[in-house]
């Protein structure tokens, strides 16, 4: 070890000095000296082993993309000389590079890349096309490179059942994710709108199952359930053929392909084909869109659904030579359960105590038989549930507690948490994206994940394998979108998986980023360019009362343009240098150049400084804690809330109203007062009943300006934001109480019918 340390300078130390080397993830250790190599069209590119042979026609392939020719390969014969390119595998296992590992050297005579393994010189070449892509006509500085994996799960998922996504596009995936270092794919083949594997045994799970009716024109949580297979039109599936081929090509790339066959829920598309295997035997079709709760499902009580789940997975099995098979288990509603007479004899007679236990029992039969099978299973935390099947890998999606309580029991455990992991959350302004799930997971986000959670000893750390990306295709219907979702976020979370804990350096990350956009831009990836836009971060200021803006973006080096005039900035508007203050109500709009260019990402702030701008407010019930927005003075900051409840602007109030006073400090005239409120009822938000407007001088008696009523449909599934405002004129008012009526429950016909409603606030203008 310690003659390690003396040969490599650690590159934590170094990297930042080294404009043309811009790799990612970051290596373990590198060391740069004077001077360079040139790889010529004559360099041969020497395999030390037939087994690298493969391996060198593909490095060879994909260097031409810097180099512009194709490199000669050859078994080396020792014979030479200098000025070649070496593939090779160690002769003695290098305990420190492990199974993934690799060294690059470039010398001025030659390069050389090993490993341990063919995996390891996978990712050396890896490391050489980065080199290549940032130092023109094969010039490479040398350098000295020995890097391995933080972890050994690194994954990427990718939903295909919502939307169907082409081979072409998953053959995509499988290049990205070699340069990535990501080596876990997780296919996630199954859920209720589509069945994409063919099975041959049950060929109704395809030629029925994978297609559903069309409904572009509706929100995906608006479609209603039809069952009618003539025009079903919108689908697709994998021949076995198609994933017997993928499966190859990905172990080339040392990437394991996990499928997911989701049970005991997420199958109406099975359900579809095949109504007998639920519990209650009704055909609802495959449906359009999404559906919740998630209440058909596989009868737990009928051991014929053990039977066709044993047979699918015995050709799943065939398929899919990967250690883990993931049985999915989550979001199972067991309503039908506690109803079903086949599942409540198999409670009485397994000794269960309810159906959530009736769930373990169903997971824990998978895994005896997948066990049996010398396969192990993975599935979603909900497993956990009613006891965890003794052998299984937990993915804790739900937050990492899952993730937190399996590893304290001495399972493994692959985190991927919503906050971090979920990449069909927004990655920038919702008013610059396209529709997305919700959330806000900016690249800066993602590169701030850390997989192993604080609370955990370092043995049970031991148990998390890894992290990985989600991508769930609900609102994703190409596959230019899916790839603008992944990238660049894929390559934070490739650093975060890859590279050792103490490397992670944001400001040298985004450096490095500006190589990485030019590499997408040559691999024709649609890459996201969220990470430009800027960022507008108020702050009241309560003595003076004034707005502080700051101006940010997660580019490196940014050059940012502003205008407070409304108009749209453009390379010659004011450059930001430090934060400003307002004092009146302004519009903010601004955006980053890059070569020149303003970037086209602009975005638009409204702060409103109006007469009850930071002024004192009380609530009588108090706001949920998760949906605080920026605290105290969120009503009355001068900002209003975008139509994303989450995107920190809104107060969110549960069963409950808002009744809120503000003291303007001093008697005065007004003439309007507004509040707004949002609806987004797919997320259980509800626009209130009415507003009632009162007005005091004294703050003890009130008078009743006006109650305004609302005329929103709560049936009304778009994002709403509604104003609810009065006009009368008053003189003499101090003290102003604004009252906003909860919907108080989840209206009729609603999946959360009867169950408390959601309630959101954001500012309240006083004029
Ligand atoms: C999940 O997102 N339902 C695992
Ligand atoms: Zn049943």
């Amino acid at each position: 070890m310690a003659v390690v340390l003396g040969i490599f300078m650690m590159s934590c130390r170094s990297k930042t000095q080294y404009e043309n080397i811009s790799l990612i993830p970051l290596p373990v250790k590198m060391d740069v000296s004077a001077g360079s190599f040139t790889i010529k069209p004559q360099t041969p590119l020497l395999f030390s082993t037939h087994e690298l042979e493969g391996m060198a026609d593909y490095a060879a392939e994909l260097w031409d993309a810097y180099l512009g020719f194709e490199l000669r390969t050859e078994k080396d014969d020792g014979l030479k000389g200098s000025n070649t390119i070496t593939l090779a595998l160690n002769s003695r296992y290098d305990e420190e590079l492990g199974e993934e590992g690799y060294t690059l050297r470039v010398k001025k005579d030659g390069i050389r890349i090993s490993g341990n393994r063919p995996a390891g010189v996978l990712y050396g070449i890896q490391t050489l096309y980065q080199l290549l892509s940032t130092n023109s006509e094969g010039k490479l500085p040398l350098v000295n490179i020995k890097d391995y994996p933080r972890f050994s799960y690194r994954g990427v998922h990718l939903d295909v059942a919502r939307h169907f996504h082409p081979m072409e596009f998953i053959y995509k995936m499988m290049d990205q994710m070699a340069m990535h270092k990501l080596n876990v794919f997780h296919w996630h083949l199954i859920d209720d709108q589509g069945w994409r594997l063919e099975i041959k045994k049950y060929p109704r799970l395809t030629s029925v199952g994978a297609w559903r009716v069309d409904m572009p024109e509706l929100h995906w949580n608006a479609r209603p359930l039809v069952n009618d297979p003539a025009s079903a039109t919108y689908g697709g599936y994998y021949t076995q053929e198609e994933v017997k081929a993928l499966v190859a090509y990905a172990a080339e790339r040392n990437i394991t392909v996990i499928p997911e066959i989701e049970m005991p829920a997420h199958v109406m598309s099975a359900l579809a084909a095949y109504p007998e295997l639920s519990c209650t035997g009704e055909n609802l079709g495959v449906p359009p869109g999404g559906v919740w709760p998630i209440t058909h499902i596989y009868c737990a009580g009928n051991d014929e659904t053990f039977g066709f789940l044993e047979n699918v997975l015995l050709e799943v099995m065939e398929l899919f030579p990967s250690e883990y098979i993931h049985i999915g288990g989550d979001e199972a509603d067991k309503t039908n359960w506690k109803s079903c007479p086949k599942c409540q004899t198999r409670i009485e007679e397994e000794g269960l105590n309810d159906e959530e236990e009736l769930q373990s029992y169903f997971i824990t039969r998978i895994e005896k038989f997948l066990n049996a099978q010398g396969r192990q299973i993975i599935g979603w935390d909900e497993i956990l549930e009613g006891g965890l099947a003794p052998n299984a890998t937990v993915m804790s999606w739900r937050g990492e507690a899952g993730g937190i309580e399996a590893a304290k029991i001495g399972n493994t455990v692959v985190m991927t948490p919503g906050s971090h992991c979920y990449f069909d959350h927004y990655q920038g302004d919702p008013d610059l994206e396209p529709l997305a799930f919700g959330g806000y997971t900016t690249l800066a986000k993602v590169y701030s994940y850390e997989p192993i959670p604080e609370v955990l000893t370092k043995e049970e750390s031991k148990l998390v394998l890894g992290a990985q990306a989600n991508l769930w295709t609900e609102y994703i219907s190409d596959t230019r979108h899916a790839e603008y979702m992944y990238f660049p976020r894929l390559a934070a979370l490739a650093e975060v998986v890859w590279s050792p804990k103490n490397h992670r350096d944001w400001g040298d990350f985004s450096r490095r980023m500006e190589a990485q956009y030019k590499r997408y831009e040559v691999q024709d990836i649609n890459y996201a360019l969220s990470a430009f836009q800027v960022s507008a971060s108020p702050k009241v200021n309560i003595d003076d009362k004034t707005l502080r803006i700051t101006l940010a973006s997660e580019v490196y080096k940014p050059e940012i343009r502003y205008t407070l005039d409304g108009s749209t900035p453009d390379v010659s508007s004011l450059l930001y240098t430090s934060p400003f203050e307002i004092n009146q109500t302004t519009t903010v709009k601004a955006a980053v150049t890059r070569n020149g260019q303003l970037i086209d990402q602009v975005i638009e702030r409204e702060y409103y400084l109006h007469k009850a701008f930071a002024a004192n407010i009380e609530m009588e019930h108090p706001n949920s804690p998760n949906y605080d927005a920026h605290g105290e003075y969120s009503l009355v900051n001068g900002i209003r809330g975008s139509r994303s409840y989450s995107d920190g602007n809104w107060k969110g109030f549960s069963g409950v109203d808002l009744v809120a006073t503000i003291d303007l400090g001093e008697e005065t005239s007004i003439s309007h007062v507004s509040v707004d409120a949002l609806q987004t009822s797919g997320s259980w938000i509800f626009v209130p009943q009415w507003v009632s407007f009162e007005i005091s001088a004294s703050g003890e008696n009130y008078e009743l300006l006006e109650t305004v009523m609302n005329t929103i449909d709560v049936n009304d599934s778009r994002r709403l934001v509604e104003v609810y405002a009065t006009r009368q004129p008053a003189e003499n008012v101090r003290f102003i109480r604004i009252t906003a009526k909860n919907q108080g429950v989840c209206p009729p016909g609603h999946t959360g019918e009867g169950q408390p409603a959601w309630l959101f606030v954001s500012e309240i203008v006083v004029e």
